[in-house]
């Protein structure tokens, strides 16, 4: 038993901000952003718009794109770095916003491998046959936890969703994830507060906002991400060329461009949506899927491979026959 992807979804915030706004608020130019992010613009979660509502959104276009409905559901994880609240946990107030009782509803946070990590695990309880129909979903509004006086920062990231609906399938599918961690990393991109360190912080007013050594995390992802390549081709026995599609963390296009030329790929076969979004974190890489899926580039039966690097640092790779 395996499981598939039967559907795909997702959404960005309807506001817009462009390198052109930022340009009027931090010392930063269009071409600084452009030439070493990709980044043309990001969107921004509305007041009162939260994690669990983005997700909403790409989960419907996923169910309806896989022909099913709320009522199939019967697991639901979600990764985000920017849960709602503490909790409940944003995979139980997503359920809440779906109309699904009863079904296991969790979120689990590993920075920008949130989408990975989830797809790992959910393809498990598919394998297992004890869930048949998953939603797999990475969410973020990482706007409320930027500083935007930053412009080392601030020009990065952005809000957005993207989910996808596992289901039991004879044939892969998902054929492997790869998952890795390494909190000796943890200072070099962090959020500052949470609830048992910082929290005190948080409540006196302290302002700092997403916190990184970006040349340093540059160089590492890097590394990390050809590693992590050669690990996911020799564990399943995969050439280079048998891959049709490389959906890549959308951080910075210069770090995709290296995994690119690591594969020996030619960018138009790399799907690339950092431009439109930012780093929307968990949410960026069934973001890419979605908008490949939807623009007829990814079809059925060809060989996906995502890979991801993010906060901790953790970093994963799941290839899957789409
Ligand atoms: O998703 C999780 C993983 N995260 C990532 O993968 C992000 C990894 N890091 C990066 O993408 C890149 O390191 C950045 C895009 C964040 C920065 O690019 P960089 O080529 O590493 O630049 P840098 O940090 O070395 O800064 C170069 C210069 C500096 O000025 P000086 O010291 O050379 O005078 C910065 O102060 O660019 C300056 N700078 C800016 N200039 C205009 C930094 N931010 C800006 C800005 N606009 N927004």
């Amino acid at each position: 038993m395996y499981s598939r992807i039967a559907g795909t979804g997702s959404y960005l915030p309807e506001r817009v901000l462009t390198n052109a706004d930022l340009e009027k608020t931090v010392d930063t130019t269009d071409e600084w952003i452009r030439t070493r992010t990709g980044i043309e613009r990001r969107h921004i979660a509305g007041d009162g718009e939260t994690t669990s509502m983005l997700a909403e959104h790409a989960c419907r276009r996923a169910l309806r794109a896989a022909g099913l409905t709320v009522e199939d559901v019967d697991f639901i994880v979600v990764g985000t770095t920017t849960p709602d609240r503490v909790f409940p946990n944003t995979g139980t107030l997503l359920q809440e916003r779906l109309g699904i009782h009863n079904c296991p509803a969790f979120a689990l946070e590993t920075a920008c491998s949130g989408f990975v990590y989830a797809l790992s695990v959910a393809d498990k309880y598919v394998r297992l046959g004890e869930a048949k129909c998953a939603l797999v979903v990475g969410a973020e509004c990482l706007s409320r936890i930027t500083d935007w006086t930053d412009r080392a920062t601030c020009v990065l990231f952005g809000d957005g969703a993207g989910a996808v609906v596992l289901t039991p399938s004879v044939e892969p599918g998902v054929v492997a994830t790869h998952l890795h961690s390494d909190g000796r990393y943890k200072d070099l991109l962090y959020f500052p507060y949470g609830v048992s360190d910082g929290f005190d912080k948080l409540k006196a007013g302290a302002k700092q906002g997403i916190t990184m050594q970006g040349n340093d995390v540059f160089k590492v992802a890097v590394r990390t991400l050809s590693r992590l390549v050669d690990e996911t081709l020799a564990k399943n026995g995969i050439e280079k060329h048998q891959i049709d599609w490389l959906v890549p963390h959308q951080a910075n296009l210069r770090i995709i461009q290296s995994a690119a030329d690591k594969l020996d790929m030619p960018m138009d076969k790399v799907i690339v949506t950092v431009h439109e979004h930012g780093n929307t974190s968990a949410a960026s890489i069934p973001l890419a899927l979605d908008t490949a899926v939807r623009d007829g580039r990814i079809r059925r039966g060809q060989l996906l491979l995502m890979e991801t690097f993010g906060g901790g640092f953790t970093w994963g790779s799941a290839l899957v026959r789409f």
